[in-house]
């Protein structure tokens, strides 16, 4: 019986470690990229290109940034994956962008902060 628990902690762990919460990821988002995204209801372009349904968008297509001409032509098209790696490493994603960041968020920060992005299309 014991072993039986143990097994489905087992397994059940890395299910509850890659679930993202939205709630969390809003603090993520302020403390990372508020300082130059904006997203949610008005939001507009600032330091960066507003945020609202990146997720699905096809990178530097926003009309009202002006965005780095590696970014206009990288042919991306946002998935959760390509913005974690993006955000750990802006320019291996996108040589020559002009976003600068140092990541300094753990996996699970990266999973909420998703769910936040997801939470607004
Ligand atoms: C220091 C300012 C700064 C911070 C902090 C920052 N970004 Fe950016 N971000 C930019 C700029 C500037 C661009 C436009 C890059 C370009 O045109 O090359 C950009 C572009 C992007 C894009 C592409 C959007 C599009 O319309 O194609 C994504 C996605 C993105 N940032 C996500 C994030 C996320 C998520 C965070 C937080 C973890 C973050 N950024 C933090 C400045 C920042």
């Amino acid at each position: 019986m014991k072993s039986v628990l143990l097994w489905a902690l087992l397994l059940l762990t890395p299910a509850v470690q890659a679930a993202g919460d939205a709630e969390a990821g809003q603090a993520v988002f302020s403390k990372n990229c508020g300082g130059c995204h904006k997203v949610g209801p008005g939001a507009q372009a600032a330091f960066g290109p507003e945020l609202n349904g990146v997720i699905g968008r096809t990178a530097g297509s926003t009309s009202d940034y002006s965005y780095s001409a590696e970014m206009k032509n990288s042919g991306i098209v946002w998935t959760p994956e390509k913005i974690a790696a993006f955000v750990e490493g802006p320019s291996d994603v996108v040589p020559g962008t002009k976003m600068r960041l140092w990541w300094f968020g753990n996996e699970q920060k990266m999973a909420d902060l998703l769910k936040y992005l997801e939470s607004h299309p």
